[in-house]
Order: structure tokens, then C-alpha cells, then sequence
């Protein structure tokens, strides 16, 4: 009998190519270093001794902050004492802004009501019922790349287009005139400036303190906000009969303790958080497998085949995108290189002790899940594409904390089960049709603004399979 792909480990051919990664600097840097590193890129200021040490203490000028790798503490952190850790002051300066006081960046009594109002949307049937609009999507993106064949597009950006419309048809029932590319670059650029807000925050400096490209942040949030309260408002005044997508769930929540309902600040901030967490995010899994693929020929050989023998050569359906192991597989490695989510930051609510480190009241806990996912104690070879370590008994045998790209415990990621159908089903659509490749001798360049982005975008080229 053949081997199903999933359990092909293909040979490694030739040399290894040089893929893009992180170097660490070997020394912890100074203030000033780490301060412009920060700025440039927080991902490139970790020390080298969070890719092997379980536990690493950070100070920067008398401020303490912990990287905590091991997975046993890694879970203590996040779920078995997850009520004695919020989300970090860092967190809220970047993100609370644009975001308000919504599912992401609330804490306590206030998240919990807002994370059961969009729950229902997130139950396995409903997402089942989304698979449909996601493929569709996949093939528009697909038959517009095949009008231009052997074309060089930036897939970064096609991936992010491809996303946007899912997120918008499934949520908000394709409802509301959202201007796609002005959100884009919205979002582009708000994110673009958080890596001063980090920088500064170690300083603490005060939030009123201007840095470059401040004021285009300020406008690219304003522009944001004004949207989707628009959004908002037009939808309660729309009202919500015959319609059942997020909007209304969020228009009839109801806070359990005070029977408040949401005014359209909360939720234009909820819909904007649904809206930016969940397109980006996935656009960027889908953008860091198709580049690991293009070094993989051998892989992206195995998931052509395994749609073609899953689908019998016709297109694809619902059905077939949880039937795709080997592709799911190359999803989950793609995110364990490139977590899409690089780094989650906790405060401690009281006084804590991690195996024999104190931890004082509001030190921030940093879960470096980037470098996590290329710890040398969890790893074999860490830096080698290896989708078979995804295959069912491999990932039994590892830790389940070891691998964390929708982090874990109350606060996991509410969207991984869509993320995961939605990525699996854009890839099969894509790579059954074409070969992408990159220009000879390009390592793009990782760069951490909340998300793990390629700093110059992904061009790659486009040929009909
Ligand atoms: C590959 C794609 C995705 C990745 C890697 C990802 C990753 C994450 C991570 C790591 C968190 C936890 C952040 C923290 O605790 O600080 C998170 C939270 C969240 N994600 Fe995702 N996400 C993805 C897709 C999505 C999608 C598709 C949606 C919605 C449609 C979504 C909505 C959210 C929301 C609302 C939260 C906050 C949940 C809460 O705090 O209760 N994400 N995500």
C-alpha cells in the first residue's frame, strides 16, 4: 500500500537552501542598541540565550522582564494560572488606541462577555457553513493570477486581498461599503509605528510622546475608527432580522452583570479587532508557506497531489478541505517557522513564583512563541522545513505547549478553527493550479510589527502548473 502524503517525509535534495530567519545578537545588547533595535525590529533584540535556556530574565535600565520558554511554564502562564496574568501595558499602549477596549484588549469581567457574544460564530458548523465562500474566494484569486501567467505579484498582498474578502463576506455577510485597499494601508501603516510604542514603553516615556510617523498612525486610526462606526451605526439602524453573522451577535449581546447592551463604539471596536485579527494573520501563514514551498519543490509537489487524489481532479468542496492532512501539515510548519503571531507579552496581577524565579506584580511576561518554536530542547533541527512533524504521532509525542501559534488557554485565538480551514483551502485551491517561485538568491527580510511580516512584501512568480 502507498503512503498516505502525510506520512512522506520527503528527502532533503541537494544543499539546504538558506531560508530567512532571525539572527540573534550573541551578547544581550546595551540601551542604546537595544533601544534602536527595538525601533527597527523587536525580534532582533531577543537574546540568543531564549532559543535554549527554559527561563531568561531581562533588564533594561532597573525595568525586569521575564522570556519564558519552557512549556510547563509556558502553560502555567497561560492556562492553568491564566487569572493571575492580563495583557501587558505594551500590549494596550499599541494596540487599545485603534482597537478600544474590545475581545483583544479587554481583560477580566469586561473580555469574557465579549468572547462569549462571538462565540457562536466560531462553532464548528458555522465555520463549516464559511468553507464554501472561502474557496470561492480562493478561485477569484486564482483566475486572476492565471490571466497574468508568469507574472511576478507580490503574494503577500494578494493573500492579504484574498483574506480581506473572506472576513468581510463571512462576518459582516458581505455587508457595508469597506474601501479594502484604504483599510489596508490603514492598518499598514497604524502597525507600522508600533515598534516605538514598544521601545518607548521600556523607557516610559509618556503616551503623548511624538516619534516618527506618529501623525500618519493617528490618521491611518482615525480613518479606521470612523469606518466601521459607520459600519456600526448603519447596521443597528438596519436592524438585525434575517441577518446572523457577527453584527448581530454583537448588536443583541448582552453584558450578564449589568444587562448593558453594546453602544456602536463597542461594537465598530469589536468589528474592527474581527476585521484586522482576522485577515492579516492568516494572509501571512498562507504568504510564509507559499515561500517555503518555493524551496520545497519536493512539498509542494506532495500537496498538488494529495488535492488532485482527494478532489479525483474536480474541484474543490467543503468536504474535501478536512480531508487534506499533508497540507494542513505544510500550514502548521509554515506557522511554527513564521508564527504569524510572533510574541504574546503578559503582566503579572499579583506576585508569582516560576520554578524558583520570583515574579513581582506587574513584571511583563514575554512568551517569545518565534523563538519557542526554534527552542534547540524542543526541537530537532529547528530550522529545517519539516512538515512531517505534524503527522499525528509526532505531534503526540511533543509537548503540547512546545507549538503555539493561536497561543493557548482562555485567551486562545477564537478564530483558529477558521484560520485553519481557510488557509488550507486557499492553498490547495492555489498550489493545484500553479508553481510560484522566487527570484534567484531572495531571503526577504522578517520583520516584527505585531505581526510577522517580509519587510519588502513576497514577490514571487506565478506559472501555470
Ligand atoms: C493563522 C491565523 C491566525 C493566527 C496565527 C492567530 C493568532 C492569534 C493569537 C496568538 C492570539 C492570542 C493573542 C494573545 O493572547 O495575546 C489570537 C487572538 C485572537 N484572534 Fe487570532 N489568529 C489567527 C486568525 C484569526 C482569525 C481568522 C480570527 C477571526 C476571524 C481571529 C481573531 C482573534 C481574536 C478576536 C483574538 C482575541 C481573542 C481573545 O482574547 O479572547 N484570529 N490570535
Amino acid at each position: 500500500m502507498n503512503a498516505h502524503p502525510s506520512q512522506i517525509r520527503p528527502a532533503p535534495e541537494g544543499p539546504r537552501p538558506v531560508l530567512a530567519r532571525i539572527t540573534p545578537p550573541a551578547q544581550p545588547l546595551g540601551p542604546w542598541r537595544l533601544f534602536r533595535t527595538i525601533v527597527r525590529n523587536p525580534l532582533e533584540a531577543w537574546p540568543e540565550a531564549i532559543y535554549h535556556e527554559p527561563l531568561y530574565v531581562s533588564d533594561f535600565l532597573g525595568n525586569t522582564s521575564l522570556f519564558v520558554m519552557a512549556p510547563n511554564l509556558i502553560r502555567r502562564v497561560m492556562v492553568d494560572e491564566a487569572d493571575a496574568f492580563e495583557k501587558s501595558e505594551v500590549l494596550r499602549r499599541a494596540l487599545s488606541p485603534a482597537l478600544g477596549d474590545a475581545i483583544l484588549t479587554a481583560d477580566g469581567a469586561r473580555w469574557r462577555w465579549q468572547r462569549r457574544a462571538a462565540a457562536p460564530i466560531f462553532r464548528a458548523e458555522r465555520i463549516r457553513s464559511f468553507v464554501p465562500a472561502m474557496i470561492a474566494a480562493a478561485e477569484r484569486t486564482r483566475d486572476a493570477l492565471a490571466a497574468e501567467p508568469g507574472a511576478e505579484v507580490d503574494i503577500a498582498q494578494t493573500m492579504m486581498r484574498t483574506t480581506f474578502e473572506i472576513i468581510v463576506e463571512t462576518m459582516l455577510s458581505g455587508h457595508g461599503a469597506i474601501d479594502a485597499a484604504r483599510v489596508e494601508r490603514g492598518i499598514t501603516d497604524y502597525l507600522e509605528s508600533t515598534s516605538w510604542i514598544f521601545a518607548l514603553t521600556l523607557l516610559r516615556a509618556p503616551a503623548w510622546m511624538p516619534y516618527p510617523g506618529k501623525s500618519k498612525a493617528e490618521r491611518a486610526k482615525m480613518y479606521l475608527r470612523d469606518a466601521l462606526f459607520r459600519l456600526a451605526a448603519e447596521g443597528r439602524r438596519a436592524g438585525t432580522e434575517g441577518r446572523n453573522d457577527l453584527m448581530s451577535l454583537l448588536l443583541a449581546a448582552r453584558d450578564p452583570e449589568t444587562g448593558q447592551a453594546m453602544d456602536d463604539r463597542d461594537v465598530a471596536d469589536n468589528l474592527l479587532t474581527f476585521v484586522t485579527a482576522g485577515h492579516e494573520t492568516t494572509a501571512l501563514a498562507l504568504t510564509w508557506a507559499f515561500y517555503l514551498l518555493a524551496h520545497h519543490p519536493e512539498s509542494e509537489a506532495l500537496v498538488a497531489a494529495e488535492v488532485e487524489a482527494v478532489t479525483g481532479g474536480g474541484p474543490l468542496t467543503a468536504d474535501h478541505v478536512d480531508a487534506l492532512p499533508y497540507t494542513r501539515q505544510v500550514i502548521l510548519e509554515a506557522m511554527r517557522l513564521y508564527p504569524p503571531v510572533p510574541v504574546v507579552v503578559r503582566a503579572a496581577l499579583r506576585d508569582v513564583d516560576l520554578d524558583g524565579t520570583p515574579v513581582k506584580a506587574g513584571t511583563p511576561i514575554t512568551i517569545p512563541i518565534y523563538a519557542v518554536h526554534r527552542h534547540a530542547a524542543l526541537w530537532d533541527e529547528p530550522d529545517r522545513f519539516d512538515p512531517a512533524r505534524f503527522a499525528p504521532e509526532a505531534a503526540k509525542a511533543r509537548d503540547r505547549y512546545a507549538y503555539l501559534p493561536f497561543a493557548a488557554g482562555p485567551r486562545i485565538c477564537i478564530g483558529m478553527g477558521f484560520a485553519l480551514s481557510e488557509a488550507v483551502a486557499i492553498l490547495a485551491v492555489l498550489v493545484r493550479a500553479f508553481r510560484f517561485s522566487l527570484r534567484p538568491g531572495t531571503v526577504p527580510v522578517l520583520k516584527q510589527r505585531i505581526t510577522l511580516r517580509p519587510a519588502d512584501g513576497m514577490p514571487m512568480r506565478v506559472s501555470v502548473r
